[in-house]
């Protein structure tokens, strides 16, 4: 690369965006540099990102082991550069009908072939994001109704508790839970119940992280991961093998949800319960596909988060009684997102300059994080393609914000069923 070409990047991919961001008088001091001197400024730049990887790489608190590292980032194991950038491609691939006509209805046509590919599109998808969310949000994968007064980390543990009361777990209990990305609400809720929970992903990568921190926490003996398809559990256990599953943000991924409720149903025993939360958008607050504005916000959170297509609550409800199931309950966690002691679930998407939690995963903190993977790739630290997958988030968590400030979906649609 010429020094040349290497100032043009700065230049449009670092500086630009940053100084975007500045108080007027400071961003023409520093282009004034950066025309005079270059060299300084890129001295300047890399220091100052040396002190936000300090302030990325180490954990919030002491106590909280939850937050990884920047490293990570990085550090993508066995996988090599080409890996990622062209996963990210073939990623990208299954959704180039989306981002064209925006706001057009995705075609049946897009939706089948996003059903077809939906493990390679799954997996693919947590191959590249994994990383970030664990850096960014912890290793709970889920948003969670927000109570005043509660921290982030407590709202996500008291999501994940209440539905460790529903299922009535208890150390007498088998569950598996469906979908279980690094295993976060796997432990916590072996902790809360001491229930003997099997976790099922996909996603290789991700059984290895999982249970590499089952083994840390020492929670191993009770909780462990598997890599599986959770439309073929019947493949991986006997019928009748658990008391209660659950599944929280992770049935969205599903390509045809009749099929994997069945499948839940099938491994489970008679009269066990599932519960859930469930993204979908909500016709009954306003959401209407005849407007090019909603389904543009959908179309973004389904290619933002590797889905075939949002459902409604009501289809989710009609699927669980194909499969056999009867619904004890079912409503959106987040209906009392305005009320005076709640906090929006999507709040910290959007950043909360007084509070650190959750700071990464808050706009600024995409920003940051953005620049700094920017920098590192340009500079052949980071592998090819980190950045697409920055920018993949960051597009994303915007698209999800407004749907919840619309109020025109829901990433926590509860509900809790009973096997016929
Ligand atoms: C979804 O799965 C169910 C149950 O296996 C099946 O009856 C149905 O035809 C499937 N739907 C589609 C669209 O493939
Ligand atoms: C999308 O499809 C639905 C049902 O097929 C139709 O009612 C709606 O008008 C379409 N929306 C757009 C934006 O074309
Ligand atoms: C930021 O969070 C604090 C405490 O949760 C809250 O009182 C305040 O209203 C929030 N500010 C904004 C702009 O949302
Ligand atoms: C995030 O997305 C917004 C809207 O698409 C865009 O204006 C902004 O530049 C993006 N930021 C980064 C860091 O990619």
């Amino acid at each position: 690369m010429t020094s040349d070409t290497l100032k043009d990047n700065l230049l449009t991919h670092v500086l630009t965006p940053v100084l975007n961001y500045l108080p007027t008088p400071v961003s023409t001091t520093f282009k004034d540099l950066y025309a005079s001197n270059p060299t300084s400024l890129v001295v300047l730049l890399l220091s100052s990102l040396l002190l936000i990887f300090q302030l990325f790489s180490r954990p919030i608190s002491k106590s909280d082991r939850s937050f990884k590292s920047v490293t990570t980032l990085l550090n993508r194991g066995e996988k090599t550069n080409e890996d990622i950038d062209e996963t990210v491609k073939r990623y990208e691939g299954l959704f180039t009908d989306a981002r064209t006509d925006v706001g057009a209805n995705t075609t049946e046509e897009a939706i089948g072939k996003r059903a077809d590919e939906y493990k390679d599109m799954v997996s693919s998808f947590y191959d590249l994001v994994t990383d970030f969310y664990e850096y960014g949000w912890g290793q709970s994968f889920h948003f969670a109704p927000r109570f005043t007064h509660e921290t982030f980390t407590e709202s996500i543990y008291r999501a994940e508790h209440f539905l460790a009361l529903k299922l009535g777990l208890s150390s007498s209990k088998k569950c598996v839970d469906v979908g279980c990305g690094v295993g976060g609400p796997m432990r916590n809720i072996a902790r809360f119940t001491g229930a003997d929970i099997t976790g099922v992903t996909i996603n290789e990568y991700q059984v290895k992280v999982g249970n590499r921190y089952c083994k840390e926490q020492g929670v191993d003996d009770i909780c462990r991961s598997t890599q599986g398809d959770f439309q073929h559990l019947d493949q991986k256990f006997s019928p009748s093998t658990f008391d209660a599953a659950y599944q929280i943000e992770a049935t969205c991924h599903s390509p045809n949800k009749t099929e994997t409720f069945t499948q839940v149903a099938t491994v489970l025993k008679p009269g066990g319960l599932f519960a859930g939360y469930e993204w979908v958008v909500l016709p009954e607050n306003g959401y209407d596909s005849s407007n090019r504005e909603h389904v543009r916000i959908k179309e973004g959170i389904e290619v933002g988060n590797g889905l075939p297509t949002l459902a409604t609550g009501k289809q989710v409800k009609e699927a669980l009684e194909k499969a056999g199931f009867e619904v004890l309950e079912a409503f959106d966690a987040n209906r009392g997102q305005f009320a005076s002691n709640e906090i929006p679930w999507y709040q910290t998407l959007k950043g909360n300059y007084t509070s650190l939690t959750g700071f990464r995963m808050s706009h600024v903190g995409r920003v940051c994080t953005h620049l700094m993977c920017t920098v590192l790739e340009t500079l052949r630290v980071a592998p090819k393609g980190t950045v697409r997958v920055s920018s993949l988030l960051n597009a994303t968590a915007l698209d999800l914000v407004e749907g919840g400030e619309k109020q025109l979906f829901t990433p926590s649609y509860y509900f809790l069923a009973r096997k016929r």
